[in-house]
């Protein structure tokens, strides 16, 4: 991954570098003695955080998305929520080509490049401008649905998404992912019957099942990433859930450039 161009969250303040006023520090954390190098990559605290919310199937996805975005717009942090396939003029037509239904099936390879394709619309004109303008993101799907669905659900190797999706995002990664989980009947039986599209209504309950399992394999993967919260809950709990995962996103930063931990208290949904 090209983690060189896509800092994320790890840096620490230099170590042994002495403290400096806090005006000097707080319009440049990383003044001397510490020289930033061309190199290196932009210091956490100007770059806004990578949320995505994944999951099967009806978990709710969207109205988590939209209450996050709420409640750190409401902390004073600045957010920009978008969604995949979509969130770009581009992206909403692949959308619709993607969501209608198809009287021919569908080549899952096929599926897996458009859905790149819109991604890697929104990764340029969207999520890497906003996170370098230190905006926060939060995008309900993103790549680990293209692993979930034409991987472990289509059957396409893993590595194949792998490369197309390194390819589309310039290797950038999520620093947090909530997986919204339930049972695949549960999240099948939400959807209105006008609110279904070629994924619910083309693919049988074994794809579904594979998928959710999918996602939990790549939990289990990837546990500093992930956290998987039960999509079965209230919406209030889950919004908690969340709120309280979202919360330790926003300690490093503010510790490491010497500030108060503003956002480090709760963040109440
Ligand atoms: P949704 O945004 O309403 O969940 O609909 C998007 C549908 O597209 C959903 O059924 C999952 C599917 N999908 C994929 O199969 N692969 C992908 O990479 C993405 C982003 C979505």
């Amino acid at each position: 991954m090209n983690a060189g161009c896509h800092g994320g969250v790890a840096r620490a303040w230099p170590p042994n570098a002495p403290r400096c006023p806090a005006t000097i520090r707080a319009r440049n954390p990383w003044a001397a003695p510490y020289t930033r190098a061309v190199t290196d990559p932009v210091p956490p605290a100007a770059r806004g955080r990578f949320i995505t919310i994944e999951g099967p199937e009806g978990a709710g996805k969207t109205t988590q998305a939209a209450r996050l975005e709420a409640t750190l717009r409401d902390r004073g942090i600045p957010v920009r929520g978008t969604r995949e396939p979509g969130g770009t003029a581009l992206g909403e037509r692949i959308r619709a080509l993607l969501l209608a239904p198809s009287a021919t099936p569908i080549d899952p390879l096929a599926d897996a490049l458009l859905f790149n394709a819109a991604r890697r619309q929104l990764v340029e004109e969207v999520i890497e401008p906003s996170l370098v303008a230190g905006t926060t993101v939060i995008c309900a799907r993103f790549a680990d649905s293209t692993r979930a669905y034409q991987g472990y659900g289509g059957g396409l190797p893993l590595a194949e998404l792998e490369a197309l999706e390194e390819i589309a995002t310039d290797g950038l990664q999520p620093d947090l992912t909530l997986l919204l989980d339930l049972p695949v009947e549960i999240g099948l039986g939400r959807k209105a019957p006008d609110d279904r599209t070629r994924f619910e209504t083309g693919f049988d309950l074994a794809f579904h099942r594979r998928v959710r399992n999918g996602f939990l394999a790549m939990a289990v993967a990837e546990p500093g990433r992930f956290v998987v919260v039960d999509a079965t809950a209230h919406a209030d709990a889950v919004a908690e859930r969340i709120a309280r995962a979202v919360g330790h996103l926003f300690v490093d930063d503010r510790s490491a450039a010497g500030e108060p931990n503003r956002h480090a208290v709760r963040i109440h949904p």
